[in-house]
């Protein structure tokens, strides 16, 4: 190895207890798993943390509903949590929980240097509660009519109609999700992390540190950072399952707070059972080797970890994370996972019918180290997975091992025509390729040594060898035992994607792969072992009938739903993936009547319009224009255009920056009075509404992309 041992603690976001791991979860869990696997078998000392987080509004919900109390829920999510991890090989060094003496600890002490820096005030907030339900509302568990355009059944912090932001005690007819009753609105005291000032501080670190990605560090930059940062509201006041604030009774440090801490807290127990101190993994100037920090996490989840996160990091003293890897979100077959469409996949349904090892290294083909989404295509997943692990990593051994049973490996390495060094020299690519979260890249570079490993063999055709007869034995065991030596290499480069299968490689020959430096030597003269089948082909039969069972588990469970009281809604669980409701609205014909179709037009006309997504980077007021906005928009790179569009009063200024909109982007410049106007938004707006209703692509759509 080239570089020295470093010391590397990893993390993946806490799980939440409130509900079970799924597919998209996994794309987190094995991406870190893969990374960390790596680092061990380079050689490197790396920790994988976790914890269930367990603390909040949901648990609490979700215990009373189930007439059980929260301790206890959170002790079966966790079986649950772990059965589930360990069923994908997830191998992490500890797994804590944020409801630990730990946790409630480390808190206090965070806690204690936020007073002592002044970073901590308070003030009265107006929040909604629910008096059947005996507690405060979360702003997703209130619905009610906009107070702006008088929408009905919106959620208590916006309108999905018409954009408009407010707080829930705005809401007309507020109604609980959690009793269907009318909650009243109570003040409550609130204690405030008074963020601003760690501004400068915020700048530095996002911008400079090189711990983000640079799209990330703009999006922070433009989105947050260029405006004072607003007080972040820490506590949540009684009844609330927590840590009570030792000095503020009454009190709970929201879930916020606690979450993160809990890597801290799970450190500290990492290393009370494994030896080692809290201080040289975290503290800036501790004794031992400096140590890397690595978060993984998932885009929704972005700003707590590089803006909240860093900032009581660096007012308790703490090290700061070498690098934040986030994620994109997961689809299934190009859609938002859904329920009823049987896509809503838990780990435990997927584990009945697949091998886990198949999904671990099509997420590794997949992901690429940036923030883009993953599509679980389930027919590319059979494809890929048949093709690449069955067709050519185990076809290879099943083709040659049995040649090998009764003598061993040849005791010196045959000629090969340079095919064990070539792979061996593609060993360092490989590893940059892991190091930089690159997996996709690292399994192409592995999948091209395969594919000159199976041309080598096709080639030699060591199925004739064994029929010719014994002059042909001493060929036939070199051509075996090259074919073999390939395979194995392959299973090393393979190790940290599918450590069950680099297990059986290693029962099959050589015992266990332990070190990268494996990849480097052929092995000679060892015992090969009986080949059984290490994996078998994916039939669609086994898709359709986990989706079937996925399916049948939503149906299931959406009748078995705990309800809570009078619930009429089901609180709904954070993330992109929702219940789909089952009836669709009816709608009226009036806009489709007030402006009929335009006349027919062929896909040529309609492919002269050029549509592409576009972010808003600015916009302000014409003063002088009753219904235009003037806007700034980017169509990636360094594209941007000036447009005016006419959706004044119906779009705040400030609701616009940042969003995604679509606009036609080859449209002849007009000169206005105002200004050039350089392309036009696209907007809906007519009969049976007055407001004017932008578009916006779905989350994954990027600013420069087409519509077709
Ligand atoms: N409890 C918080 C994290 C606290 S970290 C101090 C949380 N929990 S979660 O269970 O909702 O999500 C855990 C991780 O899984 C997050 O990083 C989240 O982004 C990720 N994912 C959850 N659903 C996902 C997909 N559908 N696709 C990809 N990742 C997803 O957030
Ligand atoms: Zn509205």
């Amino acid at each position: 190895m080239t570089d020295h041992a470093r010391r590397i603690l990893v993390t993946s976001a806490l799980p939440y207890a409130n509900g079970h791991i799924h597919l998209g979860h996994l794309v987190e869990y094995i991406q870190t798993d893969i990374f960390v696997r790596f680092q061990k078998l380079r050689g490197h000392q790396a920790v994988y943390l976790c914890a269930d987080d367990t603390h909040g509004t949901a648990i609490m919900i979700r215990a009373q509903a189930e007439g059980r109390s929260e301790r206890e829920l959170i002790a079966a999510m966790r079986e649950a949590h772990l059965a589930d991890f360990g069923g994908f090989q997830i191998g992490f060094d500890h797994y804590g929980s944020t409801d630990s003496e730990a946790n409630r600890r480390l808190c206090g002490a965070i806690w204690q240097s936020l007073r002592a820096r002044g970073l901590v005030t308070s003030r009265d907030v107006q929040q909604l509660y629910d008096t059947k339900a005996g507690v405060f509302l979360a702003d997703r568990f209130v619905r009610g009519t906009c107070p702006r355009c008088q929408a009905a059944d919106q959620y208590g912090d916006s309108c999905e109609q018409c954009g408009a932001a407010y707080t829930p005690a705005d809401l007309v007819d507020p109604v609980s999700t959690l009793s269907g009753t009318r909650p009243e609105v109570r003040t409550a005291e609130h204690l405030f992390v008074t963020l601003e000032q760690m501004h400068a501080f915020l700048d530095e670190w996002t911008q400079r540190s090189g711990a983000l990605d640079p799209r990330i560090a703009n999006y922070l930059a433009g989105h947050f950072l260029c405006d004072p940062l607003r007080d972040w509201d820490i506590s949540r006041p009684a009844p609330y399952f927590g840590f009570e604030i030792p000095d503020a009774p009454g009190h709970y440090w929201y879930v916020w707070f606690d979450a993160p801490i809990g890597y801290l807290a799970a450190t500290s127990e990492w290393c009370a059972a494994n030896g080692g101190s809290f201080e040289s993994w975290w503290h800036r100037d501790g004794s031992a080797p400096a140590a890397e920090i690595h978060h993984f996490i998932g885009k929704d989840i972005t700003y707590f970890h590089t803006l909240f996160w860093p900032a009581m990091l660096e007012a308790a003293g703490l090290a700061l994370p070498k690098q934040v890897h986030i994620h994109g979100f997961l689809t299934v077959n190009g859609q938002k996972m859904s329920k009823s469409r049987g896509t809503f996949l838990l780990a435990r349904t997927y584990l009945d019918h697949l091998d886990p090892g198949m999904l671990r290294y099509y997420y590794a083909a997949k992901l690429s180290g940036g923030i883009d989404d993953l599509d679980l295509n389930l027919e590319e997943f059979t494809a890929k997975v048949n093709s690449d692990l069955v067709g050519k990593v185990v076809n290879l051994a099943s083709r040659t091992a049995r040649w090998l049973e009764q003598t061993g490996l040849a005791t010196d390495y045959p000629a090969d025509g340079g095919l064990f060094a070539a792979a061996a020299a593609d060993g360092t690519a490989i590893a940059e390729a892991y190091e930089a979260c690159d997996f996709a890249r690292a399994m192409r570079t592995i999948m091209q040594a395969a594919d000159r490993a199976n041309a080598y063999v096709d080639a030699e055709q060591p199925w004739k060898l064994a029929k010719a007869g014994p002059e042909s034995a001493a060929k036939l065991h070199d051509v075996a035992s090259v074919a073999i030596n390939l395979f194995r290499q392959i299973a090393v480069y393979l190790a940290p994607v599918l450590p069950a299968f680099a297990t059986q490689v290693g029962d099959l020959v050589g015992g266990p792969i332990l070190s990268w430096e494996e990849s480097q030597r052929p092995l000679t003269g060892q015992p090969v072992g009986s080949f059984r089948s290490l994996m078998r082909r994916v039939e669609p039969a086994q898709i359709e009938s986990m989706l079937a069972a996925s399916l049948a588990q939503a149906k299931e469970s959406q009748a078995k739903a705990p309800t809570l009281h009078t619930a009429t809604n089901q609180p709904p669980t954070k993330g992109t993936m929702s219940m789909d409701s089952a009836a669709s609205p009816i709608d009226s014909g009036e806009a489709l009547a007030a402006e009929p179709l335009a006349p027919e037009c062929t896909i040529d006309d309609f492919m002269k319009i050029d549509l592409r997504v576009a972010r808003v980077l600015a916009a302000e007021e014409v003063p002088e224009a009753k219904k235009l906005l003037k806007l700034t928009i980017s169509l990636g790179g360094d594209a941007t255009r000036t447009v005016f569009a006419g959706i004044k009063g119906f779009h705040t200024p400030e609701s616009l920056v940042g969003r995604l909109v679509v606009v036609v982007a080859n449209l002849a410049p007009r000169q206005m009075k105002f200004g050039l106007s350089e392309g036009m938004v696209a907007a809906a707006s007519g009969a049976g509404a007055t407001g004017v209703y932008l578009l916006s692509p779905d989350s994954g759509a990027l600013p420069g992309m087409r519509l077709h």
